[in-house]
């Protein structure tokens, strides 16, 4: 028997929070972006969200034939988002002793090798998004491997269990194992198909995906622009001056082009929908560049902290009105977990001076990934219409989080503590459209 993929008519009472648009930095007074009720009702039907305010408001609107699931002393968050993680990574994560150049030899390409045998990307792919699911995470951009059938692996799994996602098969002709080489016109053969074969198929997004430049001639890197000009709606997900060492090689290998980034720029690859993973080591064209282009930066703290790669401007790049979102980058990052993530970021704004509000964390992990990926007109928060991915957080999950939320007077304050304290112990419930 199909599984309905949608629900009736349900109500789902908790405290409720989410970002009505980007909150910036200040905490007090509370922004106006940010939506908060401390018992809340979202109501939603056949899987999109209908209506999202205060119980006492809503109770008696309720619709007769309407389901209602309360959770007490729980917060719903809508989904989370990461903007940039491998799912081929999920058994390499937390790799020891390397920066990326090496990680990438020592550990990452062995293990993608694995990934011509359909039936082991079918067993990772499940576990992976078992993963995300823990971890609140509802909507990912992903890499797959070199091979078509991690792709096609990953996109049966995910489609089983109607998860919004963006996923691509890696293009790489250089510069790495000959194992994992496709060229120029397979790597392009091999993208278009699986392009005409999943783009658009229900909540399934393409992402052509050159791996990273070095490891694509200046061909291949063209072959992938003539496929975003074919199919203009698809995206681009790529690395991008992520640490010194790869920048250097950059600027051998492609000694034509102004910067990192401009290689990328230079053929065609910077548009809206492309994803440009880490962004640290940008100068002031590349960060107008991207801004002006549409092109989207992934902030990735727990891959830049653990492979040692470098603090990411947040503040500069977004006051250069890039858009930005989050990302996991497993297996270089070290946790499933977008609150984790959120925290290392957190460290990474203060090691620059800065402070990140929890509201604008919230923001990175929901809406303004959403918008980094032009879904936020899908996905990101709970306004009318949107589709009804949303997270239950129970507060109190551990002994130190239910003494410390004890003294937390605002919600400020208690997600700033389940963002530090809290990892998927705290997700209760993940829900998809509603189910
Ligand atoms: N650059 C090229 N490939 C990779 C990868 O797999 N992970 C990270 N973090 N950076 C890369
Ligand atoms: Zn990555």
């Amino acid at each position: 028997m199909n599984q309905p993929k949608t629900s009736g008519k349900k109500a789902f009472r908790a405290a409720i929070l989410h970002l009505l648009d980007d909150p910036g930095y200040e905490l007090s007074p509370m922004p106006a972006e940010v939506e908060y009720f401390e018992d809340g009702i979202l109501l939603v039907e056949d899987g999109y969200v209908t209506a999202c305010g205060s119980a006492s408001e809503m109770l008696e609107k309720l619709p007769d034939d309407c389901e209602l699931q309360v959770f007490p002393d729980q917060l719903i968050i809508p989904g989370m988002i990461d903007t940039h993680i491998h799912y081929p990574q999920t058994d390499m994560i937390a790799a020891y002793g390397e920066q990326l150049l090496q990680w990438l030899e020592i550990y990452t390409f062995p293990t993608e090798k694995q990934f011509s045998d359909p039936i082991h990307a079918r067993e990772v792919a499940e576990a992976f998004l078992d993963e995300l699911m823990r971890n609140g995470t509802t909507t990912a951009c992903v890499f797959g491997t070199v091979h078509p059938e991690s792709v096609d692996a990953f996109f049966e799994a995910a489609e089983a269990r109607n998860l919004r996602m963006i996923a691509g098969k890696v293009m790489m002709d250089r510069n790495c194992p000959e194992y994992l080489q496709d060229t120029p016109e397979t790597g392009y053969q091999q993208s278009k198909a699986l392009i005409e074969k999943w783009h658009g198929r229900g909540r399934l997004s393409y992402a052509v995906t050159p791996r990273f430049a070095p490891t694509s001639s200046p061909e291949q890197l063209s072959k992938a622009g003539q496929l975003l000009e074919e199919y203009p709606d698809v995206y681009l997900h790529t690395h991008v001056a992520e640490n010194r060492d790869e920048v250097a090689w950059v600027r051998e290998l492609f000694p034509a082009s102004r910067s990192y980034l401009d290689v990328y720029h230079q053929h065609g690859l910077l548009k809206p929908r492309s994803v440009m993973a880490h962004c640290i080591h940008l100068d002031e064209a590349d960060k107008q560049c991207m801004a002006e282009t549409g092109a989207a930066a992934s902030f990735c703290p727990t891959s830049n902290l653990f492979i040692g790669s470098g603090l990411f401007d947040l503040m500069d790049v977004k006051a250069h009105g890039v858009r930005v979102g989050m990302g996991t980058d497993v297996g270089a990052g070290s946790s499933f977990s977008l609150l984790q993530t959120a925290n290392e970021a957190y460290k990474v704004t203060q090691l620059r001076g800065n402070k990140l509000s929890p509201f604008q964390m919230l923001y990175l992990a929901t809406l303004g990934g959403a918008k980094s990926l032009y879904l936020d007109d899908r996905i990101g928060n709970f306004a009318p219409g949107k589709e009804a991915d949303f997270v239950v957080l129970n507060p109190a999950a551990t002994p130190l989080l239910a003494r410390r939320i004890q003294h937390c007077q605002t919600i400020a304050e208690l997600l700033f503590v389940l963002i530090m304290l809290g990892d998927d112990r705290v997700v209760a419930q993940t829900r998809i459209m509603g189910l």
